[in-house]
């Protein structure tokens, strides 16, 4: 076991989105380091991980709108934990296109409700919150964005996770003037990749639902570079955040955590790599998209600080990322999600589950 995940053997720990994609891989992995997990989110929809994997070994799992203001005091008048991992959000690009205010609902003012009421109770002693590579003003600059640099974010996730690291940074000022001293911090990472992520619009759960239909896969941006990073890999970082503000580490007020320059790969050579793993691929059709909505270009982050400060590094490059995702599509098909979760958490950090 990795020497700071035993520091979650009997804790009591929330994970808001817990039936997101990586909401599950974290309760499940914290279920198995012996945490006793809660969850607070949205239903799971019906082919997420969340629904697929069953019985996470979850204490209790709330049903709750994070912009109920309302509801979610009540929800921490009544609970109280050791640690909080917030990553209940509404986290695509192109959906905030379409629904702008209900993302900036859920990701500002619902982070806003969640800090404010665990502050107000005293119900945790810290919160991770969870934002993205995003919040940095892209300025198309070669070398990694270091966690001081000015945040930003044209489209309206980014600008709303921006905006997020804002709400973070009022509720440390606010939490350091109360008798309470909760720690609050953020964790910066771009898109992952992993086993059961069913999300719309992201390459490798497409490649994935093209192999089972026995069809081509549409690649729209074949020449983007994006940062490949293997879900397990930031996750291990937000948990070597927990460890550190449990054990009164003084610990920075903000850590990325991103895929090293050797995961440097375009759309096209991630694809066709994929194809390579899954016998019968029919390969990928290239259609380049001229009416898509702006994205960021490539935002490269420097991880020095997470290395430096947590001990933090990354295990998987690009390739070895896409292996593993597969292996567990594979795997899941054969046993079942949940076994292929607990084989690759294992496998991952060597514990038993
Ligand atoms: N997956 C990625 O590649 C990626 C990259 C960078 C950052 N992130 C961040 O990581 C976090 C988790 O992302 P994910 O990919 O697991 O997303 P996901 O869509 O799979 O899960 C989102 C979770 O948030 C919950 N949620 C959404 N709106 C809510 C609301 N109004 N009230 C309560 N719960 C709500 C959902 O129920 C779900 O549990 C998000 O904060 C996201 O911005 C994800």
């Amino acid at each position: 076991m990795s020497n700071f995940l035993k520091d979650y053997s009997g804790k009591k720990i929330l994970v808001t989105g817990h039936t997101g994609f990586k909401g599950a891989w974290l309760a499940r992995i914290l279920v198995l380091a012996g945490a006793e997990v809660y969850g607070l989110a949205l239903a799971a929809e019906t082919n997420s991980l969340f629904s697929l994997a069953g019985d996470l070994g979850i204490k209790e799992s709330t049903i709750l709108d994070i912009r109920d203001r309302n509801k979610v005091d009540s929800y921490f008048a009544t609970h109280t934990f050791d640690g909080v991992f917030h990553l209940a959000a509404q986290p695509l690009v192109r959906r905030s296109y379409k629904e702008p205010v209900e993302t900036f609902d859920t990701n500002v003012m619902g982070t806003a409700h969640v800090l404010n009421a665990a502050l107000t109770h005293k119900a945790t002693k810290w919160a991770v919150v969870i934002t993205t590579d995003k919040v940095y003003r892209n300025v198309e600059k070669l070398g990694g964005y270091t966690e001081d640099e000015p945040l930003g974010g044209k489209d309206p996730y980014s600008a709303s996770k921006a905006a997020t690291e804002m709400v973070v940074s009022a509720w440390q000022t606010i939490a350091s003037h109360s008798d309470e001293k909760i720690a609050i911090c953020s964790a910066r990472a771009g898109n992952v990749i992993g086993g059961g992520d069913t999300a719309e619009d992201r390459l490798i759960p497409d490649l994935i639902r093209s192999f089972h239909a026995g069809v081509k896969t549409v690649i729209r941006n074949p020449q983007s570079i994006r940062p490949w990073q293997h879900v397990l890999d930031p996750l291990n970082g937000y948990l070597a955040m927990g460890s550190a503000l449990m054990a009164h580490k003084g610990i920075s007020r903000a850590y990325n955590f991103g895929p090293g320059e050797e995961s440097k790969l375009t759309v096209e050579q991630m694809a066709e790599f994929a194809c390579t793993q899954w016998v019968g691929a029919k390969g990928i059709d290239i259609h380049v998209d001229s009416s898509a909505v702006h994205e960021a270009g490539l935002l490269w982050l420097s991880s020095e600080l997470a290395a430096k400060e947590l001990g933090w590094s990354n295990r998987f490059e690009a390739r070895e990322a896409i292996a593993w995702t597969i292996e567990w599509e594979k795997a899941s098909m054969i046993t079942s999600p949940l076994s292929a979760l607990d084989e690759q958490i294992q496998k991952f950090y060597g514990v038993k589950p």
